[in-house]
């Protein structure tokens, strides 16, 4: 029998089968969050010390709320792993949430009657749209899936996805490079440069941008307001010719933008100069191609590493526009869906300012795609038959 079109469904990172997928379950305020990974080869470092300190990255950052205190993560492997090692099969963990008892009786799977549903939606959230599609008019049926507690389910694959590509020669760092008007300057973070920028409690390496942008993220909070901002992140050590000039859904900078576009909150992506690139004339724009002792290098790095839907073999740079909170201290207007009648959005417990959590799922969104990528492109049933597929390939590049 064929396999059906589901099955050789295509998607940011790859879904066809044999290649890496994943899939979280979870809301908000359930028991826990579980992710599950399909397509780890087997002989993979992994450990729960190591995905938890990779949520603890997530959880911090000037500008989180209190939840973020009391989020901190119980998590334990369910599968896939023995001894430290993946054994090839699907990798799954569980989240826990710490708050659940305070939460069984209103997030109870057990069959009963709403508990004081939410009626007022939430501008600028899934709430709305979320009630009309899903004929519900309890807010909290929508709106505890579509938090962004989520991406701690994705942070477990992206860290798997990390491990792999450590096994390739391949880095990433995110970093965050606007708060609000505050934009940092200097250098970007080099590969070895991550406990540094996690240092900073906004990820960013310029100690002046830092400052102002601590400042902003105050003043939003003393004003019942929330920020946005500009987070960068860049992959070290990828070969040339990942992802594909042949099929507009094999390119790598498209499964970039789609991965990195579903993150709540993100509502840009740039590769490269992007935006700012448009602006200016061809001769100004692209990285002129140079042979020497070196092989094929470029004089600039304007591309962001990627050209044609193939990285180029220079770091890969992107960045991703976070819009400012929905959740406001000082209601935005709305309507409770029942009377019809104005109300104001009701304000749970939430951060003034996620773009230093959002560079870490930045960073595991990009990480996953690249490690799609080249599981695709390099395959093996073991970590050893991946990094030597690797090798191989760098080999010929430097042959060439
Ligand atoms: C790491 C992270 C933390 C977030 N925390 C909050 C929060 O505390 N309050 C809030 O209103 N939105 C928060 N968001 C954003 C919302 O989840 C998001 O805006 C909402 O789900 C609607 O999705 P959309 O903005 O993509 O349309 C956060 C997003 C991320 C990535």
């Amino acid at each position: 029998m064929g396999r059906s079109i589901l099955e050789w469904g295509h998607g940011p990172g790859g879904t066809i089968s044999g290649m890496l997928r994943f899939l979280t379950a979870g809301e908000s305020h359930g028991p826990g969050l579980v992710t599950i990974v399909e397509g780890l080869p087997a002989g993979l470092e992994v450990s729960a010390d190591a995905l938890a300190t990779e949520l603890a990255r997530r959880r911090w950052g000037h500008g989180r709320g209190e939840r973020m205190s009391i989020e901190e993560d119980e998590l334990e492997i369910l599968g896939g792993v023995r001894f430290g090692r993946t054994l090839g099969g699907p990798v799954a963990v569980l989240v826990r949430n710490r708050e659940w008892p305070d939460w069984q009786e209103r997030m109870s799977p057990a069959p009963g009657d709403g508990f004081a549903p939410l009626t007022t939606p939430r501008p600028g959230h899934a709430d709305l749209p979320g009630m009309l599609k899903y004929g519900t008019h309890d807010a909290r049926d929508v709106l505890e899936r579509a938090s962004a507690r989520e991406t701690a389910a994705r942070t477990i694959a992206g860290r798997l996805a990390k491990a792999l590509l450590a096994e390739a020669g391949v880095t990433i760092v995110g970093h965050v490079v606007a708060i609000g008007g505050a934009r940092a300057g200097g250098p970007a973070p080099g590969p070895g440069d991550l406990a540094r920028v996690d240092a900073s409690p906004v990820r960013c390496l310029d100690p002046v941008a830092e400052v102002v942008m601590v400042a902003e993220i105050d003043r939003a909070r003393a004003e019942q307001d929330t920020m946005g901002g500009v987070v960068e992140v860049i992959a070290y050590g990828v070969p040339a010719g990942v992802g594909s000039h042949a099929h507009w859904d094999r390119r790598l900078d498209g499964l970039l933008a789609g991965a990195l576009m579903s993150i709540p909150a993100i509502k840009g992506v740039e590769v490269g100069d992007g935006l700012a690139g448009a602006g200016r004339r061809g001769s100004a724009a692209h990285d002129e191609i140079v042979f020497g002792p070196e092989g094929f290098t470029r004089g600039s790095a304007r591309a962001g590493g990627i050209e044609g839907g193939m990285s180029t073999g220079q770091p890969i740079r992107v960045r991703a526009a976070m819009k400012p909170l929905p959740t406001l201290a000082r209601a935005l207007r709305s309507v409770d869906v029942v009377t019809k009648e104005p109300a104001g959005a009701p304000a749970e417990r939430s951060d003034t300012c996620a773009v230093p959590a959002a560079a870490v799922v930045a960073e595991q969104m990009v990480a996953w795609v690249l490690a799609g990528e080249m599981v695709r492109m390099f395959g093996g049933d073991t970590v050893g038959d991946f990094r030597g597929a690797v090798e191989a390939y760098r080999r010929r590049l430097a042959r060439f």
